[in-house]
């Protein structure tokens, strides 16, 4: 049974085993699946887990490796982030296509949220402030006056609890975090479940479950940063982006939303036939001013949806690569890395400058506990918040 599985990979995951194969075959055998996975040789081995670094406390920091149908993927058990992501281009050459860094020190140091898992709250909420059920609560505040990505110490900044799977065709693993009743401000106990999953078509597929005692806001993403030209290679301001949007919600100069659904049309944010990024990234709106680029959430044609619609692509020209955004949420922050600015060193040992990697982030809309028009991210009790973000490439 599928328990004892888990059983298994849970021993030995305590017993602190570095670049091992965890599952329940034979040690050998499984240590050679293991080894061909690291090495990018074959799909659909089970997930490889090896040690990354020590946090200061001396909490041993972990990262797994993973691949399936010629997509790989580094996952710390920090913050769930995404180390690397290397996928092919149209020769068959892979790249990694995510920014990250080669320490964990870094990460704890100084990311910009790079390939982290976003909790409890994905982007702002104005002077971290909001009002559920006639009570009012003062949420952690990291940006300004406003609270950013789930406060100081939000989901991208913990360890959590990993296991492994592979099972038929599909590779991955599932994470679990646990934020206390008034983490951050938040109220009640949300237990987040996310499981990455590789599928045998090389798609990485992210689903997000999570459960609360109390009434509660809930959020989540996934901040990869995104150049499909490689990590590191230069500006994405080539790349193609198309976004199946005909609104986006304007901002004041804190990045709040007004609570304004405005037209694309006629606009540099009209995405909704593909175009270079770079194209009307200087076009002087008083929206890109204030946001240093694009910085917005988009809404989402589709709405709500039950099942993933594709309402994103990306492509680079020169290499092929493409990238196919698939979601059920209703909103896309589209960030074009506008607060990089090269003091940041990278896994290829490149500088990361304004505008070197962008973030397409699924998720509800900045915000929106304090905009009635908004949708509302409001969790209760017996309720689950489940929500999936399904990336598929190609070249
Ligand atoms: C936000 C940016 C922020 C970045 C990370 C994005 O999701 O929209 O304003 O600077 O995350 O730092």
């Amino acid at each position: 049974m599928e328990l004892n599985r888990r059983t298994v990979i849970a021993g030995a995951a305590a017993a602190g085993l570095a670049a091992t194969t965890l599952g329940s075959t034979a040690t050998s055998a499984a240590a050679a699946t293991g080894t061909q996975a690291a090495n990018g040789s074959s799909g659909g081995g089970k997930p490889v887990k090896e040690l990354f670094g020590t946090l200061a406390d001396g909490t041993k920091v972990y990262r797994w490796s993973l691949e399936n149908g010629g997509t790989r993927l580094k996952v710390l058990n920090y913050g769930g982030i995404v180390q690397t992501l290397e996928v092919p281009d149209r020769r068959g050459h892979h790249a990694n296509v995510v920014a990250g860094f080669d320490d964990i020190a870094d990460y704890v140091a100084k990311s910009p949220y790079f390939g982290a898992l976003i909790g409890r709250y994905g982007n702002r909420i104005g002077k971290g402030r909001f009002t559920l059920d006639g009570k009012s609560y003062q949420l952690s505040v990291n940006d300004g006056v406003n609270s950013l990505h789930g406060g100081k110490q939000g989901f991208d900044k913990h360890v959590w609890d990993v296991e492994p799977f592979a099972d038929g065709s599909e590779v991955g693993l599932h994470l679990h975090y646990t934020s206390v009743d008034g983490e951050m401000g938040y109220p009640g106990t949300l237990k987040a479940k996310v499981t990455y999953t590789l599928t045998r078509h090389g798609e990485w597929r992210i689903d997000y479950e999570a459960t609360t005692d109390k009434a509660t806001i809930v959020n989540l993403t996934s901040h990869v940063y995104w150049n499909l030209a490689g990590e590191g290679s230069g500006t994405i301001e080539d790349h193609e982006l198309r976004i199946a949007a005909s609104r986006y919600t304007p901002t004041d100069s804190g990045l709040i939303p007004t609570g304004e659904l405005a037209k694309v049309a006629g606009t540099p944010f009209d995405f909704r036939h593909a175009k270079p990024i770079g194209r009307d990234i200087r076009a002087g709106h008083v929206q890109q001013v204030q946001a240093k680029g694009y910085d917005h959430n988009w809404v989402l044609d589709k709405g709500i949806t039950q099942r993933p619609e594709h309402v994103v692509t990306l492509r680079d020209p020169r290499s092929g690569r493409t990238l196919k955004i698939a979601t059920d949420q209703p909103g896309l922050q589209f960030y074009s890395g506008n607060f990089l600015d090269g003091t940041l060193t990278g896994t290829g040992g490149h500088t990361y400058r304004q505008g070197d990697a962008l973030c397409l982030e699924t998720q509800h809309f900045p915000d929106s506990p304090n905009h009635a028009n908004f949708p509302s991210t409001v969790l209760r009790p017996g309720q689950t918040y489940r929500t999936t973000t399904i990336h598929t490439f190609e070249a």
